[in-house]
């Protein structure tokens, strides 16, 4: 295993609050991905940014009367506080306006445009005479063409989900008068010219998921076109060209590039070399499935188009959506959890439970479903898991005082249970390490169940022969779910490490003492409760009740 890791995810637009479908598909992964990670003793750092630029902030901004600075500079915080209080450790969060990924986009473009991979081109576009601007699809709205709603930007029917070809009854979205159709000159990036090295890594890389490079590799096959990186709008990173005033880079060209500005930022300010540790760690890019374009393409493309000087990336793993109640999350039609809301409702640790074990490691979209979510928590996180600690712990204190008594006899039945403990670390670690962090999750399940029936089928309470070795194993069991759960549920696994009375921090464990029986005789617990708290049918009748009805 590599010892260096970035992890990065998509980048949120800096244009709304984080709710639950952002979270499942990418910074959950990733941030349990990086915690394992750590825990394995690599030296890895989970690095994100608020996504800054483009047209829908621009628009929005000046919707509600604040400068876009202002706009992003708010929604970059309350993005970095939800995400903490939702226990998203990234090791930096920044932003894509910052001044380092300016120049370092800048940079990038001089360097593709010397290199021959950039050209320009005329193209018509909606020019408002009013306002004295070409209008980029967000400024112009219409009715759409196949379901005639009103209203509509020209670049997505938000009433049936379609991409309109042309709206019908084009209208400026700033001052409602329609606009005329004007020549301007836009920069485009040879995408096309990258379909052979594009090809090659795809088939080179064995840690990309197989589905999703067949389908990328037929897009390439099928030609690929190139892309127009202007924008002539304010907001955006300047596109440092003479002849390119008022322009600006579409905010595909620089997003991306801040993963790369934004470790270096991090990477350099710690006294790290950040180009020369980019170039020798794991590069892993966490996405949903409607980036797989941009990141399976047009990424990769820019960065072999400045000679490979930042190296592509080695994981790009891709998930599907969440859908909520079965229906697409619609922020405009009211369908969707905001993450602090829910916050509000729960602990971090639940919803983090839920969403990894009904997330696998593929394109399928997921399903947030009240009623499920309620039966995870009481019959999977708090039947199994928090039973046989609570059972374990609070047996050990009340029967021995909080010590743990030496094993004696060994049964086959124990011989079992502690090879269960001996196995535990590498069975996990082969599922971690490919991403299947919700069989990982399931493992740990099933070996909770496994010391349940252990603890059940042993009948300690009746004090008989082996007893001291069923309390013993069964508190070291306790002690390796502590540990692997850390990724997963850290402040669970905090509580039952404390309960525990063990010092430092699950956290800081390596990884291979799961599989050690390092709680020896002689130690004391600490004061043992119940670590979950049972969610209640009525509660979740309620917050069924609230979705759809929030004002906007
Ligand atoms: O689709 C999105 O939400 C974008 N903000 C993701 C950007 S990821 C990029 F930076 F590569
Ligand atoms: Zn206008």
């Amino acid at each position: 295993m590599n010892k260096r890791a970035i992890i990065t995810s998509a980048l949120p637009y800096a244009n709304g609050e984080i709710h639950l479908g952002h979270v499942a598909s990418t910074y959950l992964p990733a941030d349990v991905t990086t915690r394992y990670l750590k825990q394995k003793g690599v030296e890895a750092y989970y690095i994100c940014a608020s996504d800054d630029f483009g047209t829908p902030i621009l628009l929005q901004s000046e919707k509600l009367g604040k400068t876009p600075q202002e706009y992003v500079e708010h929604w970059n915080k309350r993005d970095l506080e939800d995400f903490t209080a939702f226990n998203i450790n990234f090791d930096f969060f920044y932003k894509t306006s910052s001044p380092e990924n300016i120049s370092f986009v800048q940079d990038v473009f001089s360097k593709l445009y010397d290199a021959g991979h950039i050209y320009e081109s005329e193209i018509t576009q909606f020019y408002c005479k009013t306002d004295k601007k070409f209008l980029p699809d967000r400024y112009v709205k219409g009715s759409c063409p196949y379901c005639k709603a009103e209203d509509q930007y020209s670049d997505l029917c938000e009433s049936c989900g379609k991409v309109p070809e042309e709206i019908d009854n084009p209208k400026c979205s700033i001052c409602g008068q329609p606009p005329t159709k004007e020549k301007t000159k836009h920069y485009f990036f040879k995408l096309k010219n990258f379909s052979e090295p594009l090809y090659k890594w795809l088939d080179e890389n064995q840690n990309l998921q197989k589905d999703v490079k067949k389908y990328v590799q037929n897009w390439i096959k099928s030609g690929l076109v190139d892309w127009d990186i202007t924008r002539d709008i304010t907001w955006g990173v300047e596109i440092p060209l003479d002849d390119a005033n008022g322009k600006v880079f579409y905010g595909w060209f620089d997003n991306h590039l801040a993963y790369i500005s934004t470790a270096l930022k991090f990477l350099n300010d710690k006294g790290i070399d950040g180009k020369e540790f980019w170039n020798s760690a794991d590069i892993y890019h966490f996405i949903g499935k409607d980036i797989v374009y941009h990141h399976y393409l047009f990424l990769p493309a820019m960065r072999i188009g400045i000679n490979n000087e930042f190296k592509l990336p080695d994981f790009i793993p891709t998930r599907g959506h969440l859908t909520l109640e079965s229906k697409k999350i619609s922020k405009s039609r009211n369908w969707y959890i905001g993450l602090k809301e829910f916050l509000g409702y729960y602990p971090a640790d639940y919803l983090r439970f839920y969403l990894i074990s009904i997330n696998p490691y593929s394109q399928d979209d997921l399903n947030f479903d009240w009623d499920e979510f309620a039966t995870k928590i009481n019959s999977e996180l708090i039947g199994n898991i928090g039973n046989f600690v609570n059972r374990a712990l609070g047996f050990t204190a009340k029967s021995f005082e909080g010590n743990i008594p030496p094993p004696s006899d060994y049964e086959q039945i124990d011989n079992d249970a502690k090879q269960k403990i001996l196995s535990l670390s590498s069975e996990l670690d082969e599922l971690m390490s490919q991403n299947h962090l919700d069989r990982a999750l399931k493992k740990i399940l099933e070996f909770s169940a496994h010391f349940n029936q252990y603890f059940q089928h042993k009948e300690p309470w009746k004090k008989g022969p082996g007893t001291d070795t069923c309390v013993y194993l069964s508190v070291n069991a306790v002690r390796s779910i502590a540990i692997s759960l850390s990724s997963f549920l850290p402040e669970s696994s905090e509580k039952i490490w404390q309960q525990l009375g063990l010092s430092e921090t699950p956290s800081k464990q390596p990884w291979e003492t799961i599989s050690e029986l390092n709680i020896s005789s002689g130690h004391t617990l600490g004061k043992s409760s119940p670590i979950f708290e049972k969610i209640e049918s009525e509660d979740i009748k309620a917050h069924k009740n609230k979705l759809g009805t929030k004002n906007l």
